[in-house]
């Protein structure tokens, strides 16, 4: 049985996932209107996975015997400056994801929620994957600067993202 702060904290972080995947698809729209179409693609799929993230919290909360309760998703930010500030953006979402993970496990940990512990130790382990994506990313976008052929030929390098 799911304690009730456990519960609570469990519908939040579905709730970020649902926003991750929102913000990610706006991120999406910006990269296709920009010219960055591998860039597109790479945040469609990145977008994709968040929605699994949420589902897979969210069959961790009902089977259970828990009620998943959905909160309101908010706009995401539809403008950015450049491929760089979008990567930047990403790794920085990720880290503030990671944090919630973190503070969800500690919370299971702290309610003697084993069951909860071995689904958090999941996302744990896949955020460390998610912030060294991105890093990669941002780091090898500041490496190529300004030069518009290098960026092209990253975003079409981005492009190769397997689902
Ligand atoms: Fe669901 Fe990108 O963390």
């Amino acid at each position: 049985m799911l304690s009730k702060t456990v519960l609570n904290a469990l519908n939040e972080q579905i709730q970020k996932e649902y926003y991750s995947s929102y913000l990610y698809l706006a991120m999406s729209a910006y990269c296709e209107a920009n010219n960055l179409p591998g860039s597109a693609r790479w945040m469609r799929i990145q977008s994709q996975e968040e929605l699994s993230h949420a589902m897979k919290l969210f069959d961790c909360v009902s089977d259970r015997g828990g009620r998943v309760v959905l909160k309101a998703i908010a706009q995401p930010p539809t403008e950015y400056k450049s491929a760089l500030d979008v990567f930047k953006k990403v790794l920085e979402h990720e880290k503030f994801v990671t944090a919630s993970i973190h503070k969800l496990y500690a919370l299971s940990v702290k309610e003697n929620d084993y069951a909860s512990q071995i689904v958090l130790q999941w996302f744990v382990t896949e955020q460390v994957e998610e912030e060294k994506n991105a890093t990669q990313i941002v780091e090898q976008l500041k490496t190529v600067g300004d030069s518009k052929t290098s960026i092209m030929l990253l975003d079409r390098h981005l492009a190769k993202r397997g689902a």
